[in-house]
């Protein structure tokens, strides 16, 4: 059977009369002026290749994924195919534009049968943040840093909607791993609120994700780029690298899901341990989609929960938070079930559970909760977590005595040496958590 085939660009579209004389093995099926047409024709099933001509369509790495997650593959005429140097993007095949017809209709049927030998996509996958990569089976221990270069660990602090407390968590875990010689990237991968520069004092306008996606999105990007856009900040002694988040929330388009997905693979070569504040939301109807090139804010989110070794979700400590914990636990194991969470109530505090507040949040997650342990509980500490904010730093500076630093420490297996945790002795009214199951699942 003849391959279907379209063409973008009046060098491409030149070669159709060629190409039709032949009878085979290929048939033009259309010839697209724009790359909105042709991305919704392959979309739609109508080809199995595409040839664009020179300068026809930015080359970047989300453009060829999607491509290839519709089946098709991707041959471009350049001026320059025996060597197409630095701007050769992967997986696209490059072929002279001097070319005869007979020629380029064999280099199509060739990369055809190349790409469609090679294990197949995961398609219809319709889950995973970019359905073309696979995300690597997660590991079991937060902290394991005896690992080979590329083998960093990845943790991914998420949570509910609400503010439980996702950035603070990510920047204390960071900053106490970093102070301990561990070498630490933390990457702000809100994108709906990032926050990660402004609490540690970064007067940084340029974004480094959102500059580090924009390179990765060309190809080639490299552990040693990825250290050169990381800010870095010195904490007790350490030295922790940021990659700081897009400082204006409708720049989100800008963290694409493919492309971060090899910013986090450079992130594993050069840190021990890669902490990302992730966003709240997953929204599994976007995902569900038909138009699967719309550009998905939460495909970062995604991506990141995808990637991750391990998934600390942080809740909120009271009869508000526990539920919404229950719910997006729920939705996290269904829309990315290779993650592992673990699960963190911040912000505990007597007031708002009553009198010994662990064993009552321990008692109604054994009730309500999903089959998960409780990893950490974290205290409320109103003090210190306003010093650190007001410093622009993190609380091993501001409150290295505080029972709030002690527990982050204790969480990222780094507990520092006098840990001894304080327990509040006050006690106020009881108040309780719904008794109605029905309600907390809500
Ligand atoms: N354990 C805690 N005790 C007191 N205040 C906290 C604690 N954890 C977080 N906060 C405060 O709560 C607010 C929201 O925290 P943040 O980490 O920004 O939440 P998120 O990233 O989930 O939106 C911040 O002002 C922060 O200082
Ligand atoms: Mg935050």
């Amino acid at each position: 059977m003849s391959i279907p085939v379209i063409t973008l660009g009046g060098v491409a579209s030149a070669f159709v009369p060629g190409l039709e004389q032949l009878r085979g093995p290929v048939t033009v099926v259309r010839r697209c002026e724009d790359l909105a047409e042709l991305v919704a024709a392959c979309q739609s099933g109508l080809a199995r290749a595409v040839i664009l001509a020179p300068g026809a369509a930015e080359l970047t790495v989300s453009l060829i994924t999607r491509l290839h997650f519709s089946g098709v593959v991707v041959v471009v005429l350049s001026e320059h195919a025996a060597a197409p140097g630095a701007e050769a993007v992967e997986g696209v095949v490059y072929v002279d534009q001097g070319v005869a017809p007979a020629a380029l209709a064999d280099a199509v049927s060739r990369a055809v049968e190349q790409f469609e030998a090679e294990d197949p996509p995961p398609r219809g996958s319709l889950a995973f943040a970019d359905p073309f990569d696979v995300p690597q089976p997660a590991r079991a221990t937060l902290v394991d840093t005896a690992g080979p270069p590329g083998d960093g660990r990845v943790v991914a602090v998420w949570g509910p909607v609400g503010s439980p407390g996702r950035t603070t968590v990510a920047i204390n875990m960071a900053a106490e791993l970093a102070a301990a010689g561990t070498s630490t990237l933390l990457v702000d991968a809100d994108t709906y609120a990032a926050s990660v520069g402004a609490c540690l004092g970064l007067l940084d306008e340029s974004a480094g994700l959102a500059q580090a996606c924009r390179i990765a999105d060309q190809g080639g990007f490299s552990p040693a780029a990825l250290d050169r856009i990381a800010v870095s900040v010195a904490i007790k002694g350490g030295r922790l690298r940021v990659l700081t988040g897009i400082t204006r929330a409708d720049r989100w388009p800008e963290v694409r899901p493919a492309a971060l997905g090899h910013v986090l693979e450079a992130a594993r070569s050069l840190a021990e341990v890669t902490v990302i504040d992730c966003g709240f939301c997953l929204e599994a109807d976007e995902e569900l989609s038909f138009d699967t090139l719309a550009p998905r804010r939460n495909g970062a989110t995604l991506r990141c929960l995808e990637v991750a070794d391990v998934v600390l979700a942080v809740g909120g400590a009271d009869a508000i938070g526990v539920p919404r914990m229950v719910k997006a636990l729920t939705e996290l194991v269904e829309i990315v079930p290779t993650s592992t969470p673990r699960v963190v109530f911040n912000k505990v505090r007597v007031a708002a559970v009553g009198r010994s507040p662990e064993t009552q949040l321990q008692e109604a997650w054994a009730r309500f909760g999903p089959a998960m342990d409780i990893a950490a509980f974290l205290p409320i500490d109103h003090a210190a977590a306003d010093q650190a904010l007001l410093a622009g730093t993190a609380l091993l500076e501001t409150a290295p005595a505080s029972p709030l630093r002690h527990a982050i420490a204790e969480l990222a297996d780094v507990p520092p040496k006098d840990a001894r945790r304080r327990r509040s002795r006050r006690s106020t009214r009881n108040v309780k958590f719904p008794s109605n199951p029905a309600r907390l699942r809500e």
